[in-house]
């Protein structure tokens, strides 16, 4: 966790017209500095940054945030990632000094260890040749996944402890542990595969047995404060160059990766040992729209396939499936067949109803009912409703259903009507209220009269957010935009900050009043309109409406 304060401070110390500047060219229009957008294909400049308000927003894609979500989305960074990037450019540092401190430490040892690995690997040609010749890689791929060989011994300690690491930081690192007191090596006798974050950097290792018998056959380096599991992909350093005009292909295992690579197909993904996680999906969602699940074609390979799916949906990815014939694994494959007739696999996948009808083929009745409500299921895993749609759609046709009855089938998870649309007349004065609040973040005390249960959950979110920088002299949308949660609220934030602010500028206490009362009156005529008349309310009503009139505020 980042504090707020520090968030806040990289923020003010970051001018967004300099940063996007560093990027794109900017030309100043007016108040505000436009580009071609770098998020779409755009052919005439509809990319705005507003230096006052310390926001970008594209008038055609409609992408807006502050400095921290344009690296977000330019160098396709995690929020974190983005905020520790911006903060080390602005020199600002995020950690205490000590934590930091051990990081490195951390970051050393297990380079140290990936570089003595590697070296190893050429020590003893059994492990090399159970790398060249049992799994047919080249050296070039050898080398460029720094593959290793970590040797029986514990040479690695004595190495590393001469060099001055203590035994405290070699633990931490995940290279050694202590097993009845004695400082024992994780890895010994088994192939290494240095696990890279996406800056090229060691983070794990992967260790398998290359004589059969011993368990487990895999092996991966404990998480650390730098390895989480779920978070990174295998191989990803060196494929996520290929992923941006290729579909990533998704395989199982560290050797399917290898193999493919090594043969020339090289949009490739894998994960770390574990299940496929939400975060790996959203990590390559950022590089595109699709991913093609490729693994082993037997019963566990499919039963993962339909968990990836599941997944791949709710990051809204849409999967696309690549079947193996029953008993081969890609690594298999591709070295018995050869790249070419795997890429006939791969370019031919299915969509998940298809997949579920391949792999289940429904003959009865009863059958068909059940594949009918899996794929049901499986839909509603995306938020995507266009891609909801369309595969409701499909489904219809293929089940020969009519679209109403495979609607009625789900429509208590389908349908979700939320009835906060306000009328136009409000949401329109909800904005100009916005927009004062911003500029002058005090009159937030007036608001605090009203009953909060007449705005919106956006205003009454902002509202909670301008609290808490109601001290501050000048505030930015670009400056709390952090703290918002609600992604309608960021929009029409972003909008706002686009305004002709002439209107507002410079408006009074009493306006200011005026125009809430305003919004109070429209909100119970609405309230009446839409049936609910008491007595309570039409008083109201009147008060208010003697009030505008009167013009006492
Ligand atoms: P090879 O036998 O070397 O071809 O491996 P594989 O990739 O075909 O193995 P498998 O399909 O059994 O496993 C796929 C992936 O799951 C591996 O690459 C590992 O990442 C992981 N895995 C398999 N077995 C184990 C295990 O015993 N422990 C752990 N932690 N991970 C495993
Ligand atoms: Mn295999």
């Amino acid at each position: 966790m980042v504090k707020r304060e520090i968030i806040e401070k990289i923020l003010e110390n970051c001018d967004i017209v300099e940063l996007i500047n560093s990027y794109l060219p900017l030309k100043k229009v007016g108040q505000y500095y436009r580009t071609l957008c770098p998020f779409h294909h755009d052919t005439k400049p509809s990319f705005y940054v507003n230096p006052s308000q310390q926001l970008f927003h594209c008038f055609g894609c409609k992408e807006s945030g502050n400095a921290i979500h344009f690296i977000m989305k330019y160098e396709k960074m995690e929020f974190l990632e983005a905020v520790k990037f911006l903060a080390e450019r602005a020199g600002i540092s995020l950690k205490e000094e000590r934590e930091d401190k051990k990081n490195q430490g951390i970051y050393e040892v297990v380079e140290f260890a990936c570089n003595f690995y590697h070296e190893q690997l050429f020590i003893y040609p059994q492990a090399l040749n159970y790398l060249t010749e049992k799994r047919r890689l080249s050296l070039a791929t050898i080398k460029e996944f720094q593959l290793g060989y970590a040797p029986p011994g514990n040479l690695l300690i004595k190495v590393l402890k001469k060099r001055g690491y203590p035994e405290e930081l070699l633990i931490e690192s995940g290279v050694a542990y202590k097993k009845e007191g004695e400082i024992q090596e994780w890895f010994f006798n088994r192939i290494i595969f240095p696990i890279f974050n996406r800056r090229g950097k060691v983070i794990g290792f992967g260790g398998r047995v290359f004589e059969e018998e011993i368990e487990p056959k895999y092996l991966n380096s404990p998480e650390t404060l730098i390895f989480k599991k779920g978070e990174n992909l295998y191989g990803f350093y060196q494929t996520s160059n290929f992923l941006t005009k290729n579909k990533p292909i998704l395989v199982e295992g560290y050797f399917d990766l290898l193999s493919l690579f090594d043969k020339g197909i090289k949009n490739l993904a894998a994960p770390l040992g574990t299940g496929f996680t939400i975060e790996q999906a959203k990590l390559l969602k950022k590089y595109c729209e699709e991913v093609i699940i490729l693994f082993d074609g037997d019963n566990a390979g499919r039963e993962a396939t339909k968990r990836v799916i599941e997944i791949a949906l709710k990051a809204s990815l849409n999967p696309l499936i690549a079947l193996l014939p029953d008993g081969y694994d890609p690594d298999k494959y591709v070295n018995e067949k050869g790249a070419e007739e795997l890429k006939k696999i791969i370019n031919t996948p299915y969509d998940l109803i298809d997949f579920h009808l391949k792999i289940s083929t429904p003959q009865t009745i009863s059958e068909k009912r059940n594949v009918l409500k899996q794929l049901l299921e499986t839909i509603n895993f995306t938020c995507d409703s266009a891609l909801k749609e369309l595969y409701l759609n499909k489904i219809s046709e293929t089940f020969n259903i009519s679209k109403k009855q495979v609607l009625r089938a789900i429509e208590k998870d389908y349908f979700i009507f939320k009835d906060i649309e306000f009328s136009t007349l409000l949401r329109d004065l909800e904005f100009t209220i916005l927009n004062v609040l911003i500029n002058y973040p005090k009159y937030i005390v007036f608001i605090e009269e009203y009953n909060k249960q007449i705005f919106s959950e956006e205003i009454k979110e902002a509202m909670e957010i301008i609290k808490e920088f109601k001290d501050k002299e000048k505030i930015t949308v670009g400056l709390i935009f952090e703290a918002v949660k609600n992604p309608t609220l960021k929009k029409r934030l972003s909008l706002i900050s686009f305004l002709p602010q002439e209107l507002i500028k410079g408006i009074k206490e009493e306006d200011f009043k005026e125009l809430l009362n305003k919004y109070l009156y429209n909100y119970y005529l609405k309230k009446c309109t839409s049936g609910e008349i008491d007595e309570n309310t039409l008083g109201k009503i009147y008060e208010i409406k003697r009030k505008l009139i009167k013009g006492e505020k």
